[in-house]
């Protein structure tokens, strides 16, 4: 049975659009589809004009270069401490300077509002709130032009929530990326969002700005 039905989707640069929509309904597997970690039965999927889906092994390279992804689970890296987590991607493909690579890091680390010792830690002595910041410290030295988060803020509790919420907000601020958030957290979307689009059984039922959302549109999501 396809999960995703159809969906037609633009989304404007700079712009933070969250994807909202309650469990099971293909919120991981349609943002997965945007970055070709999955590849769709049929469709289209472009970037500034250009196909996603038939870029070479080459193009996708640069591809991922403009992009990074948090995902649901934080997928940090457990045998790497979090400083191998934090300059994995820069290490294997960029050419930087050690101290240029040091900087980054620490940058990425005190902007998610983590200390130094994190750094030699190793993800399981992290608590959850912890590791989603780290996942998205990680997120942060790539400085991507795309930022995806799935579910940033599932599995936290509120005051933790809030500050993922407030690290979302500030890290558009301070890289300008444009932000793809899906999730299942109401008041994430009323936190972060410019754009809302709601999804329901692998259809969206409804794009538009975050003030447009009713109540009863989202009664009607949650039934
Ligand atoms: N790689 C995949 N290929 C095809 N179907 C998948 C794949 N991964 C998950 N599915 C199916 O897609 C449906 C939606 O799953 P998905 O994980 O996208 O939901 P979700 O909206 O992210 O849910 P949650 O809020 O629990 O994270 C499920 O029925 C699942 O079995
Ligand atoms: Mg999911």
């Amino acid at each position: 049975m396809p999960v995703l039905k159809g969906i037609d989707l633009d989304i404007h640069d700079n712009e933070t659009l969250v994807i909202l929509g309650p469990s099971g309904q293909g919120k991981t597997v349609f943002i997965k589809t945007l970055v070709r970690l999955i590849h769709p039965d049929s469709g289209s999927i472009c970037y500034d004009g250009e196909e996603l889906l038939t870029l070479s092994h080459k193009q996708l390279y640069r591809f991922n270069d403009r992009i990074a992804f948090v995902f649901q689970n934080s997928a940090l890296l457990d045998f790497l401490s979090v400083q191998d987590n934090l300059q994995l991607y820069l290490l294997m493909h960029k050419a930087i300077s050690p101290r240029d690579l040091q900087r980054r890091t620490l940058e990425a680390l005190h902007f998610v509002g983590l200390d130094d010792d994190v750094l030699d830690k190793f993800p399981e002595e992290l608590s959850g709130g912890m590791r989603k910041r780290v996942a998205i410290a990680r997120a942060m030295v790539k400085r991507p032009q795309y930022l995806f988060y799935d579910e940033p803020t599932t599995g936290l509790d509120q005051t933790n929530a809030e500050k993922i919420s407030e690290l979302i907000k500030m890290l558009k601020k301070e890289i300008s990326a444009t932000s793809i958030i899906v999730t299942h957290d109401i008041k994430l979307m009323r936190d972060v969002a410019d754009r809302v689009a709601l999804l329901k059984d692998g259809l969206i039922s409804f794009v538009g700005d975050r003030d447009e959302v009713s109540e009863q549109m989202l009664d009607f999501l949650y039934e």
